[in-house]
């Protein structure tokens, strides 16, 4: 296709600024609209540069608002969905599961409805696609001596959260199969770098190392996940939406597994050296076992030779690589993730660590 028109949903979230600046980037004559509800996640600040260019349009609202997403999709004549847009921390669906059916089921739902719609319109253009971004955790936990997940691996979702995202995944299958639209599930493990928000275990370590906090490592330590650069994970959502075939799901990991107490170890050490000065030094100092996650799954771990093999995508960044960049740009943004911590991260805070 030559030029894409794009509706980019969730990209003033962590994983969807990172897309936004690489699509733009890579695919300057194309057109981005970002639908983005701004809930606690999500900082339209982020995009600030981008608020000129001609071919970029911010919205802010709801993905279960049907009537708006009639509209931008044909006001923009959207031809490409990116479907970020979800809840998707796990310790708050275990606080609060509700708002994670309504986003990743429901909300999920009322955008496969219109663009359906939309397609249908158009006499269903092949080169449609509505790609949806989900997670390896739909797969549930693997003992240590599992085989990593492939495609095929049976659903055994164990959050509210994966169960949410799963739902999605079985709606967005079955608008293949039933209605012939042209979709695309991709199953991604651990992401990490610039602009993730400070709930999730690596940019929480960081700004907690800044301001001398413990660091709350759950249950033993021993828990493992797949990390993958967000700047790959944007690479293989390119290729995946340019080059995938519809009705297929593909797996995207880093092969990169680490126990959580040893990228914590390895996040300490590189802010040791980095950091000009911190309030406690060394600052392992502060690493605090506190009580594990319910339900937490122990191991995650991508097989991605499929879209290795089919569509010539590999991770470019090592986890040393990865991890150095992303303290580097914690370290240079101090402002971004300060203003973050207002008192609705406090309570959340408070109510997620003293329970
Ligand atoms: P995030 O929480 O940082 O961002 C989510 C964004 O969606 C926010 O900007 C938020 O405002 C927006 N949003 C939430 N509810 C909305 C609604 N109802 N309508 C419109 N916008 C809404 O999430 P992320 O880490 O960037 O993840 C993005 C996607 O990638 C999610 O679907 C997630 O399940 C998936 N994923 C994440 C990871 C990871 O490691 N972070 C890994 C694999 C898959
Ligand atoms: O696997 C992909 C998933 O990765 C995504 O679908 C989710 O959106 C994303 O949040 C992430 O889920 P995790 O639960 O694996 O990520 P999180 O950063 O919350 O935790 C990573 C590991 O670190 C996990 O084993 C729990 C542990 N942890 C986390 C926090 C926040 C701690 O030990 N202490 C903490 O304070």
């Amino acid at each position: 296709m030559n030029h894409r028109r794009l509706l980019i949903t969730g990209g003033a979230g962590f994983i969807g600024t990172n897309f936004v600046y690489h699509w733009l980037q890579n695919h300057p004559g194309d057109r981005v609209v970002v639908l983005d509800a701004l809930t606690y996640a999500g900082n339209r600040a982020n995009l600030a540069s981008l608020e000129t260019q001609e071919n970029f349009r911010f919205v802010q609202g709801d993905i279960g608002d049907r009537l708006l997403i009639d509209q931008l999709l044909s006001q923009e004549k959207i031809d490409t969905i990116a479907h970020f847009a979800a809840e998707s921390h796990v310790d708050r669906s275990i606080l609060q599961p509700g708002a994670f059916i309504q986003t990743n089921v429901v909300g999920t739902f009322t955008l496969l409805e219109a663009f359906r719609q939309h397609w249908e319109q158009q006499k269903q253009p092949s080169e449609y696609r509505f790609l949806h971004v989900s997670t390896d955790e739909v797969y549930g936990s693997l003992n240590p001596t599992d085989t990593p997940f492939t495609e095929t691996t049976p659903y055994a979702p164990n959050s509210p959260y994966s169960a949410s995202k799963a739902g999605s995944d079985h709606l967005v299958r079955a608008y293949y199969h039933t209605y012939n639209l042209p979709t695309i599930i991709t199953n991604c493990s651990n992401n990490y770098g610039s602009y993730q928000f400070p709930e999730k275990l690596i940019p929480l370590m960081c700004i907690n190392i800044l301001q001398g906090k413990p660091l709350p490592i759950y249950g033993d330590g021993k828990n493992v996940r797949d990390w993958l650069y967000v700047g790959d994970h944007c690479s293989a959502l390119d290729i995946v939406i340019n080059q995938g075939i519809p009705g297929e799901t593909y797996n995207i990991g880093g092969d990169n597994e680490v126990e959580n107490i040893k990228l914590v170890e390895m996040l300490c050490t590189l802010m040791d050296e980095l950091a000009p000065e911190l309030p406690v030094s060394p600052s392992s100092k502060l690493i605090t076992f506190v009580k594990d996650r319910l339900g937490h799954d122990r191991r995650y771990a991508i097989d991605a030779s499929k879209i290795t093999n089919q569509l010539g995508w590999q991770p470019s960044v090592t986890v040393e690589q990865g991890l150095r960049l992303t303290v580097k740009w914690y370290l240079s943004h101090f402002e971004w993730w300060q203003a973050l911590l207002s008192e609705d991260y406090q309570a959340y805070y408070q109510q997620n660590y003293q329970k």
